[in-house]
C-alpha cells in the first residue's frame, strides 16, 4: 500500500533528477484525499465520526449559543439555562435561520425569528406561531449530536447513533495529583499535518532547538535513536538518547484516529525518572478540511511536571504554555524563531502527500498514515473499527511519557547498541500486559524498572 498518492512516471517525476527543474515542476498534484478529507460522507469523516471528538472548552459556554463547524459540518453548541449542553444543526428546521441568533432558555434554545424552541437532543418543544402545536412538537425533531462533558472538554459523538461507543477512560485520568488543564487553539490546515507532527521526532531536534534555539528541552538538540511501534488502537514513537551516564526513552503515543499522548516537554534527563506520565492529551479535530482544533489538556502536577517549568496562566482558549503554537506573533519573529504552528501552517492548507520525499526518520509519519489509510478502509468495507473497541474496553493503558534509567556507557560496547538494548528492555516491561490496568500498572512498571535499572532518582 503506498502513502502516496499515485502519479504517472512524468516529465515532472524526471526532471527531479536534475537542477533548475522548477518549470516541469510547478504543478501540484491532488491531496492524499482518503485521509486528508473528514466531511460528511467521506472514508476518513466516517471513521472519525466512529470516535467521541472534542469540540469545545466548557468555559466557552458562556450567555450565548457558539457557532461551531466541526467535520464540515456547521453546528451550534450551547447550555440551556438548566445547565444541559446540547449540539444542534444549525439552522432552524422551520425556515434555516442561525441557531447562533436564537436565546438560551432554561430548557432549551428558541430560535430568534419565528421563536420554535429545540431541546439539546432536537426535540420541538415549541411552535409558538403556531396554531396546532401538536403538528411538530414531538413528531419532528431537528439535527442533534450526544455530548459528553468531562474534565471541562466538551465531547460529540457525530457518527450512527446504534454504534455509539463508551466515552474512553484513560488511565491518565486517574494519576495522583494530576490536574488536566483544557486548552484549545484553532490552526488554518488540514487535521492531518498538525497531528503528525507528534510522531515526528526529528522535528524536535531541529525546529524546536538547532534552528529556532531551544524551545523546549536542550537536550532535544541530539539526533535520537528512532523506534515506531504499533500498539493496540494505534501507535508509538519512541526517541532515545545518552546524557551522560542516563539513557533517556522518550514515547508518545498516536492512538486512532486523531490522539496523541505526549512526553514531557522540557524533560532534561539530570536524573532518574521511573516512567513519568508526559505533558498532555489532546486531540487534533478537523473543523473541515482546511481548519482544525488542538483540543485536550495541558498536564500539571508532580508526576506530570517534575521540573515544574509549566504556565498555567498561559492554558486557555487559543493559548499554550507552548511556544509558537498560533499565529500570535510578528512576521518577522516567525520567520526568524519559526514554531510548529509556522511549520505545519506552510506545508500548504493541505499539505500534498505526493510532493513529498519520506525518510527513514519519518517512520512514524508512515506508520501513522498506513494505520489510518488500513482503519479507514476496514470501515469503507463494512469491518468495524478495533481502535473503538481498544479505547471503549475499560481503562486504556497508555505509553506516552519519559524515563531516565542509569546505564553508563560501556567499554568496547558500541553505545548505540547499548541503547537500543535499553529500549528493549524498558519497552518490554511498559507494554506488558501482565501489569494490569491504571495507577496499579503505573506503580507495577516503575517497581520492574526501578529493579531492572538499580540507581537513585525520582520515583513518583
Ligand atoms: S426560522 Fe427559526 S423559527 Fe422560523
Ligand atoms: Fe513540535
Amino acid at each position: 500500500m503506498s502513502d502516496r498518492t499515485t502519479e504517472a512516471p512524468t516529465r515532472h517525476a524526471r526532471s527531479l533528477r536534475q537542477p533548475y527543474q522548477q518549470y516541469h515542476q510547478r504543478s501540484v498534484p491532488a491531496e492524499d484525499a482518503e485521509l486528508t478529507h473528514t466531511g460528511p460522507g467521506t472514508p476518513c469523516g466516517e471513521y472519525m465520526r466512529r470516535f467521541w471528538q472534542p469540540v469545545a472548552m466548557s468555559s466557552e459556554l458562556k450567555d450565548m449559543p457558539l457557532p461551531v463547524r466541526l467535520l464540515g459540518e456547521d453546528l451550534v453548541l450551547f447550555r440551556t439555562g438548566d445547565g444541559r449542553v446540547g449540539l444542534l444543526e444549525r439552522h432552524c428546521s422551520h425556515r434555516g435561520t442561525s441557531l447562533e441568533f436564537g436565546r438560551l432558555e432554561q430548557n432549551g434554545l428558541r430560535c430568534c425569528y419565528h421563536g420554535w424552541l429545540y431541546d439539546v437532543d432536537g426535540t420541538i418543544l415549541e411552535t409558538p406561531g403556531e396554531a396546532n402545536p401538536k403538528a411538530l412538537c414531538g413528531r419532528v425533531f431537528h439535527g442533534a449530536y450526544p455530548l459528553h462533558e468531562f474534565q471541562g472538554l466538551i465531547f460529540a459523538y457525530m457518527g450512527p447513533p446504534e454504534k455509539k461507543p463508551a466515552f474512553p477512560h484513560f488511565d491518565i485520568f486517574d494519576l495522583p495529583g494530576d490536574r488536566l488543564v483544557p486548552y484549545a487553539i484553532n490552526t488554518p490546515c488540514n487535521w492531518l499535518q498538525v497531528h503528525e507532527n507528534a510522531v515526528d521526532p526529528a522535528h524536535g531536534v531541529f525546529l524546536h532547538t538547532i534552528i529556532s534555539g531551544t524551545q523546549f528541552s536542550t537536550q532535544f538538540a541530539k539526533v535520537p535513536l528512532m523506534e515506531f511501534h504499533e500498539e493496540p488502537g494505534g501507535m508509538f514513537c519512541v526517541s532515545t538518547r545518552r546524557v551522560d551516564d542516563r539513557v533517556w526513552v522518550r514515547i508518545n503515543d498516536a492512538l486512532l484516529p486523531n490522539l496523541m499522548r505526549f512526553a514531557y516537554a522540557w524533560e532534561e534527563a539530570e536524573q532518574v525518572l521511573l516512567f513519568g506520565r508526559g505533558s498532555g492529551t489532546k486531540w487534533t479535530v478537523p473543523l473541515d478540511d482546511t481548519n482544525c482544533r488542538t483540543i485536550g489538556w495541558r498536564h500539571f502536577g508532580e508526576l506530570s511536571d517534575p521540573r515544574k517549568m509549566g504556565n498555567e496562566a498561559e492554558v486557555g482558549l487559543e493559548t499554550v504554555d507552548f511556544m509558537g503554537q498560533t499565529a500570535d506573533r510578528p512576521y518577522d519573529e516567525r520567520q526568524r524563531v519559526p514554531g510548529d504552528f509556522d511549520a505545519q501552517v506552510s506545508q500548504r492548507p493541505i499539505a500534498i502527500h505526493a510532493r513529498e520525499h519520506l525518510v527513514a526518520s519519518d517512520g512514524g509519519v508512515t506508520l501513522l498514515r498506513r494505520l489510518l489509510r488500513q482503519a479507514v478502509r476496514d470501515l469503507a468495507a463494512g469491518r468495524d473499527t478495533t481502535a473503538v473497541d481498544v479505547l471503549s474496553s475499560g481503562v486504556v493503558s497508555t505509553l506516552g511519557g519519559d524515563t531516565v534509567v542509569i546505564a553508563p556507557p560501556q567499554p568496547g560496547v558500541d553505545d548505540k547498541v547499548l541503547m537500543q538494548d535499553v529500549t528493549a528492555r524498558v519497552l518490554a516491561i511498559l507494554t506488558d500486559p501482565a501489569n494490569g490496568a491504571g495507577e496499579a500498572r503505573r506503580k507495577r512498571v516503575q517497581e520492574r524498572l526501578a529493579k531492572t535499572f538499580p540507581g537513585l532518582g525520582r520515583i513518583a
